[in-house]
């Protein structure tokens, strides 16, 4: 376990919309913020932002409603004992041999048959892996060590541009890799940290907080895109796969869970239908969610490319307390301007991550 007071290196798997090259700017945010310590991290994804703020000596609650995400932020926030308890178990782990089952069925290709998102030998690696797991008598912390441990290997390993709603017709050269499990990063911490999978409106009104920061799946303004594609329980199936273990019925050439098609796990804050006031369902939920949050301060990413028009969001953030900070970051380039808030508003053409910064009024 290392002992730093660098926030900066998290670990995570292949994320659309991880903030990781956002961290510094997040981190000096909430660093200007008087008597802030306890945050919520209340769409935590990779828990790369909840990893970073932890590391920094902040309590943190990391919330997300999915599954693999919840293992992530127990791992990182929840586990405690020490890498030598851990270490002879991932190493028993990495000694089993392959063997054929569901994973290798729907997700493994041979030499010539890619277009899966891993090769066959890792699939079978990860076939006697995953079962040994739920065999062992383990603390669910524990698991969760082991576990995020799995998928940061079969991240390393995979032929996937980043989801799993397609795959590549030639397998990548890291795909040739074998799967081979490490000790996660984790890091010293004095407990008080909290973990929940639930969704943000209960989640948020479920206590006060220093500091709430929100990073909602921002749907896509482009509308020609299905929405199928820009949503995250489709995009990751795979991993909530992984950690359910529960061979689930699959459907389409992706192999996704039926449970992931759009009927049945849309999030509203990716709903890119219009209510009868035409404003964005979206808008909608990202207003009732400002107004419900008990915190001192509200500091929320969005993206240039994300369905809410920036008006809109900052009318809603506006109504809601005192606009802070304004930041505007080139995301390929990495530059960071700061806006006023007064002018007037075109959209963006290009990828910009945005980050608003509220104190909330009473
Ligand atoms: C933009 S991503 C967050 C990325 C994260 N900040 C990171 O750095 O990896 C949005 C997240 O919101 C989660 N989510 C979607 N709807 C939610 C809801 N209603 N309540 C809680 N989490 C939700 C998704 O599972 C997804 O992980």
């Amino acid at each position: 376990m290392q002992h730093t007071s660098d926030g900066l290196s998290t670990q995570g798997i292949k994320y659309a919309g991880s903030k990781k090259k956002l961290l510094p700017y997040l981190l000096a945010l909430a660093a200007e913020l008087p008597g802030v310590q306890t945050v919520l991290d209340g769409f935590s994804g990779t828990t790369r932002v909840a990893q970073a703020l932890a590391r920094r000596g902040y309590t943190v609650t990391a919330n997300d409603t999915a599954d693999w995400s919840e293992v992530f932020a127990t791992c990182y926030l929840l586990s405690s004992r020490p890498d030598s308890f851990y270490a002879p178990l991932l190493a028993h782990l990495n000694s089993l041999p392959g063997q054929n089952g569901w994973f290798s069925r729907h997700y493994g290709g041979k030499e010539t048959d890619a277009k899966k998102p891993f090769r066959l030998k890792n699939m079978q690696k990860l076939d006697a892996i995953r079962a040994e797991i739920d065999r062992m008598p383990l603390a669910w912390p524990d698991k969760c060590v082991l576990l995020s441990s799995l998928m940061l290997a079969l991240d390393k390993v995979d032929s996937t541009l980043g989801h799993f709603c397609s795959y590549l017709s030639r397998w990548s050269a890291r795909s040739a890799g074998d799967l081979t499990l490490h000790l996660p990063h984790r890091f010293a911490h004095g407990g008080g940290h909290r973990v929940w999978k639930q969704d943000i409106f209960q989640a948020a009104a479920r206590q006060n907080w220093d500091l709430a920061y929100f990073d909602p799946p921002y749907g896509s303004n482009n509308v020609k895109m299905p929405s199928s594609r820009v949503r995250y329980a489709a995009y990751y199936h795979f991993w909530t796969t992984l950690i359910r273990n529960d061979r689930p019925e699959l459907f389409g050439a992706a192999a996704r869970r039926t449970d992931s098609r759009d009927r049945q796990a849309g999030s509203v804050f990716e709903d890119f239908r219009r209510a009868p006031d035409g404003h964005l369902w979206a808008l909608h939920a990202l207003q009732k969610l400002l107004a419900q949050t008990q915190a001192r301060y509200i500091m929320l990413s969005y993206s240039s490319a994300g369905s809410i028009a920036k008006e809109d969001l900052l009318d809603a953030l506006r109504q809601n307390g005192k606009l802070l900070k304004f930041l505007k970051i080139d995301y390929k380039k990495n530059i960071m301007s700061e806006m006023s808030w007064t002018g007037k508003w075109t959209r963006d053409e290009k990828n910009y991550e945005y980050i608003f910064l509220i104190q909330k009024s009473a």
